[in-house]
């Protein structure tokens, strides 16, 4: 007990504080609980369906459930994107658990896909318009943590990219801004301007962040120095599979099960020529181009690989 008082002397003493004072704090501290430290009232208090379809509830709690695993995919992110190139091995590390985190996201996928009725999603949805999960940004901050721009814009579209475009320029030819075109009135839909205008801005400031220490480039980095390892390609690989395949195709499902497929389709909340849109064969969007074979990038989407 001496030794730890005079520890917490000693850190208190060394920021130029009273030591006195935060003991006498801690005297009076109430003991923590759980419900105060998770903050669970606050939590149980975010769900604010629009219809009485009690399905709904389901819809919105597993929506801020992809979102919490996607803070999680986020914080590992962050984590090797930022300051000095981190070791091979943290890096490995990190990789197995963003697997682990994507793959929650597709295995718990059957909430979504056999959890709700058909009935009551197809009447309350009519209350959401036009919001869409289109426009979680968390899911675009992810992608330009993991890859240069330029694998974000579709190989169609590729050769439009000229060496002196900027940042803001290269996001006008990004995949995602297909979903959100009128082909009608050949205008961007109401679902993506709001989006936008909400997260624009934070886009091209990550994007322009990431310019030389996104994933991939540091990747390369640590593969430069001879320090990647099969291990390591295989765990990238394997979360650029689950996150950029795996997932789009179970979310796709769950489309197909509550929009219904080729000319039964319904018209989604966000409007987007959704059937083509989602499918990974048509967005090929792959992270890691380099740890994938010319046959892999060609038939991304469409066939299993072994990742
Ligand atoms: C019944 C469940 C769901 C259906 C029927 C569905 C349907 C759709 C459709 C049709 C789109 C195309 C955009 C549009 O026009 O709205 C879309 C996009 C999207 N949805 Fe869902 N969705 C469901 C659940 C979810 C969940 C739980 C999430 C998790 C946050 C999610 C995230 C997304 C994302 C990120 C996109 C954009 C995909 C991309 O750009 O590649 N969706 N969804």
């Amino acid at each position: 007990m001496e030794a730890l008082l005079k520890q917490i002397e000693h850190k208190y003493r060394s920021l130029r504080e009273d030591p006195e004072t935060y003991l006498k704090g801690l005297l009076h501290m109430r003991p923590l609980t759980y419900w105060d430290y998770i903050q669970v009232d606050a939590l149980l208090s975010l769900q604010h369906p629009r219809t009485n379809f009690p399905d709904e509830m389901v819809f919105i709690v597993y929506h801020q459930v992809t979102e919490l695993i996607l803070k999680l995919v986020r914080h590992e992110l962050d984590q090797l994107t930022r300051g000095p190139l981190p070791e091979a091995s943290v890096f490995e590390e990190k990789l197995h658990r963003l697997v682990r985190y994507t793959r929650l996201l597709t295995t718990s996928f059957s909430v979504m896909n056999q959890g709700m009725r058909c009935e009551e999603y197809s009447q309350f949805r009519l209350a959401l318009a036009p919001a869409s999960g289109f426009q979680s940004a968390q899911f675009r901050y992810v992608e330009l943590q993991c890859t240069p721009l330029e694998h974000l814009i579709p190989p169609q579209r590729r050769a439009e990219v000229r060496p002196d475009m900027t940042i803001e320029e290269k996001f006008q030819l990004i995949y995602w801004q297909d979903a959100g075109y009128d082909r009608q009135t050949r205008m961007k839909t109401l679902t993506l301007q709001q989006f936008e205008e909400r997260y624009l801005d934070s886009f091209y400031a990550l994007a322009r962040r990431m310019e030389k220490d996104n994933l991939y480039l540091r990747y390369l980095a640590l593969a430069q120095q001879g320090k990647d390892t099969e291990a390591l390609r295989s765990a990238l690989r394997l979360f650029d599979y689950t996150f950029n395949v795996s997932w789009p195709l179970v979310h796709l499902q769950a489309a197909h099960t509550y929009l219904g497929s080729g000319h039964e389709q319904t018209a989604a909340t966000g409007g987007s020529p959704w059937e083509k849109y989602l499918h990974p064969k048509h967005q090929k969007r792959i992270f890691f181009p380099s740890l994938w074979n010319e046959e892999e990038r060609q038939k991304w989407g469409e066939v299993e690989l072994q990742a």
